[in-house]
This record gives C-alpha cells, sequence and structure tokens, in this order.
C-alpha cells in the first residue's frame, strides 16, 4: 500500500519509470505518448541531452545558496536571458518555483508598487470568469473556475470576476470580433467604476486562457482595448502566460500576437519544462522603480528564489528554444495539428468548435453542435476521455465544466515542441480512438 497522499487517492496510477523525447514508459514498459506535454509544461521532451547536462554540471558546481545572502551565476543568466527576448519595457525577473508562487507575487507586487507611488487606497483586483491562476489561496481566488474555488471559497480574498473573452459562446449571433470585444471592454469599465476607479490594483488575465475554456483565443483588438483601459484608469495588467507563455502559442509571450504588453507578466511550465520546478514574475522598469525609489525592497519570497539549478536548467532550456529555432516550429507544427484535427473533427456531430493557436489546441464537446448544449456532467466525458486515451497509450488534457465549472466538456492538447509529423498522426487517432470509444459508450 502506498504512503503518498495522491491527489485522487482512489485511483491506482501507473508508475512511470522513463521518458524519452515525447515519450513516456511505465514500469511495464507501456508506451505513452504526451500529446499534452504534461499540463502544457515539457515543451522539450522528456530526455533533452543539453538540459540534463545543464543541471549536473550546476548540481556538481552549487546546488543551492539562499538568495538572502547571494545572488547566482545561473539566475543573473536567466534574468538576463528572459528580459533581453521579453516585450519591450519588461526589464527584471523575480524567479520562484511554480505558476500560482509567480501569480502570488505578481498580486503583492502590483499592490506594494501602489504603496510605493502612495496610492495605499488600492486594494482591489479584477480578473475573469473560467481562468485559472493557480491553487494557492492568492491565485485560487483571482482564478474563476468556480469548480477549484467552491469549496475554499470562505478562506478566498474579495476578487471580482467579469466575462472571459470566450468568443465561441459569448459573442451574440450577428456581433463582429470587434462589438463583442467593445461590450467585453466595457463590462471591465463598469466593474472599476462600481469598485471606485482609484481603488483598483490590477486587471488580471490569461491572454490565451488554457486549462480551464480550452486554447480560447481572444478576438482581435480585446488585449488593446484592456491595455487602454487599464492606462486611462492607472491599473496595472497582469498577464498569467504560464500556460500560453515560452513559445507555446507560437510566439515567445503569446501577448506579443496582441501587440500588447503588459506591466507584469507571470511565466511558469515551459520555462523550466519540467526539468525542474521554476517560474518568474517578469516586471516592467516603472514597477521595479518605484519599489527602489520607496521602501527599497519587495516583501516577499520564499526559500528556493533563484534556486541555482532551476535556473540553469531554465536557462538551457530557452537557450534551446532560442538556438534550435523552436518558437518558429511551433507555428508551423500547430498548422499540422490544426489541420489533422479539422480533418478528423471538422464534421463530428459533437465537436462544437476546435480552436487554438501554436501548439495548444482544443476541441469543445456538445452534445448538439446546433444549439451547442453541453453533455450532461453526470457522463463524466472528460474523465473518462483521459482513462481511454491513457489506455491507448496517449497523455491528452481533458476538463470539464468549460462553459461555468460544471456544464461543458473540452479536450486540450500541447504536444511538445519537438513533436514530428509522423507523432502528430498518431496522436490524432489515438484521441480519435478514445473520444469514439468514450462517446459510444454512452
Ligand atoms: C494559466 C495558469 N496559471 C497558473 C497556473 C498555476 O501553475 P502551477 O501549477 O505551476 O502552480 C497554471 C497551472 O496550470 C495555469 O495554467
Amino acid at each position: 500500500m502506498s504512503h503518498v497522499f495522491h491527489r485522487n487517492p482512489a485511483h491506482r496510477y501507473p508508475t512511470v519509470v522513463r521518458g524519452e523525447g515525447v515519450y513516456l514508459f511505465d514500469e511495464d514498459g507501456k508506451r505513452y505518448l504526451d500529446g499534452s506535454s504534461g499540463a502544457a509544461v515539457s515543451c522539450l521532451g522528456h530526455s533533452d541531452p543539453e538540459v540534463i547536462a545543464a543541471i549536473k554540471a550546476q548540481v556538481e558546481k552549487l546546488a543551492f545558496a539562499h538568495t538572502s545572502f547571494f545572488t547566482n551565476e545561473p539566475m543573473e543568466a536567466l534574468a538576463d536571458e528572459l528580459v533581453a527576448h521579453a516585450p519591450a519595457g519588461i526589464s527584471k525577473a523575480f524567479f520562484v518555483s511554480s505558476g500560482s508562487e509567480a501569480i502570488e507575487a505578481a498580486l503583492k507586487l502590483a499592490r506594494q508598487y501602489y504603496l510605493e507611488i502612495g496610492q495605499p487606497q488600492r486594494r482591489h483586483v479584477v480578473a475573469r470568469r473560467q481562468s485559472y491562476h493557480g491553487n494557492t489561496l492568492g491565485a485560487l481566488a483571482t482564478g474563476g473556475n468556480l469548480w477549484r474555488r467552491r469549496q475554499f471559497d470562505p478562506l478566498l480574498i474579495g476578487v471580482s470576476h467579469v466575462s472571459p473573452c470566450y468568443a465561441y459562446r459569448g459573442k451574440q449571433a450577428g456581433e463582429s470580433d470587434e462589438a463583442y470585444g467593445a461590450r467585453l471592454a466595457a463590462e471591465l469599465v463598469a466593474e472599476i467604476q462600481r469598485l471606485g476607479p482609484d481603488t483598483v490594483i490590477a486587471f488580471v488575465a490569461e491572454t490565451v486562457v488554457g486549462a480551464t475554456l480550452g486554447a480560447a483565443t481572444p478576438v482581435p483588438g480585446y488585449f488593446k482595448a484592456i491595455r487602454e483601459i487599464c492606462d486611462q484608469y492607472g491599473i496595472l495588467l497582469i498577464l498569467d502566460e504560464v500556460m500560453c507563455g515560452m513559445g507555446r502559442t507560437g510566439s515567445l509571450y503569446a501577448c506579443e500576437q496582441e501587440g500588447v504588453v503588459p506591466d507584469l507578466v507571470a511565466i511558469a511550465k515551459g520555462l523550466g519544462a519540467g526539468y525542474q520546478p521554476i517560474g518568474a514574475l517578469l516586471s516592467s522598469q516603472r514597477i521595479f522603480d518605484a519599489v527602489v525609489a520607496g521602501s527599497g525592497f519587495f516583501q516577499h519570497g520564499h526559500t528556493y528564489v533563484g534556486h541555482a539549478v532551476a535556473c540553469a536548467a531554465a536557462l538551457a532550456v530557452q537557450r534551446a528554444l532560442r538556438e534550435r529555432d523552436l518558437v518558429r516550429q511551433v507555428a508551423g507544427l500547430g498548422a499540422g495539428l490544426e489541420r489533422r484535427l479539422r480533418e478528423r473533427f471538422g464534421e463530428h456531430p459533437h465537436v462544437g468548435e476546435i480552436r487554438g493557436r501554436g501548439l495548444l489546441w482544443a476541441l469543445e464537446l456538445v452534445e448538439d453542435r446546433a444549439t451547442k448544449k453541453p453533455f450532461d456532467p453526470k457522463r463524466r466525458l472528460s474523465a473518462r476521455i483521459k482513462a481511454s486515451a491513457l489506455d491507448h497509450g496517449l497523455l491528452c488534457y481533458p476538463m470539464a465544466g468549460t462553459l461555468d465549472g460544471v456544464n461543458g466538456d473540452h479536450v486540450l492538447l500541447a504536444p511538445p515542441f519537438i513533436v514530428t509529423e509522423a507523432q502528430l498522426d498518431e496522436l490524432t487517432e489515438k484521441l480519435a480512438r478514445a473520444v469514439e470509444e468514450t462517446l459510444g459508450e454512452g
């Protein structure tokens, strides 16, 4: 009997023992194609020799030294690397160990910024429904994922939530993308007005919504309108690119494709590609300057901030992305994945929408395509598709609650950037088998 407190103690998890390229192997030698990079993490696959060598070299030199005493070489080099390729205006990196920690740091730095510049009355955060920003209490409160939040509600700070940009269901009949984006922007303005414009700290959003809505891309112009509103009211724009950043959508930062620069951006997953746990909060010079000119220090931190081995791994990952031109390849491979998904599922009676960007795609499943009626949640479609895919040797990332935390199902796909065309065929075939078998079983 296992003494591990597993996520789901009733479930029997296969034991994974080895990774090779885009494949994972369990103790029985069964092979799994990692069609979701776990949860959009393993962008370089599972056995990258350069990243492994960088980790070994760093451990042999220095594993850990607390950042209240020292800086370290890989942390400095990683910050240089990230800032050199970050959106204009982003000039500092604060390192943490996860996406949730990056969001916590963003919330605290945003609040501290307003104290530093003499606006202590600012205390409200606005985010969006059907978003996920992490599982620590501040990040969970910011997220709008009802299912994840519900039971912890009494412990959560008050964050208001406006509508996500989710064109498939949010756009009204006959409404243009432009009008839809403008309507959402007006909703944000109304919420800022309701709270009191000089009391709001920040607006937080995933540039492309990952797990909760399933690769929901914003309509053109939406984020430009949001950026203007933030500027107009002196509010910080915090983008969560924990899942969609670091090349996943075909540009290093997803916001590059929206033509906006956030004040703070959270990254994780693809930063270290799973070789080490690492996240980062990237900050604009303006926020950094305010802290330096004010109290002089960021009142935050964890023991493993700037961990030398984690930074060395992430540095090797980021250099690999750049030197191997992988982010540009994501766009090409993404087009191949999209084509396959449209060929296989485009006319499927239970696939309502195929959406995504780069190598982040999702199928939204519906009972009825015409009315977009979701399946009865009692059918537990997402969980069953995940299990069936695993049986067939495929990792994909199905989620329930697409519409409102309870109703709706989607399957998220996010293969490693090193995936081949033949492996995309394998992914699509295995996914189709899992979807058909699950739907066929009722
Ligand atoms: C958009 C987004 N933000 C934050 C997080 C939290 O990251 P972590 O699980 O590393 O704490 C996730 C994780 O899935 C995520 O997808």
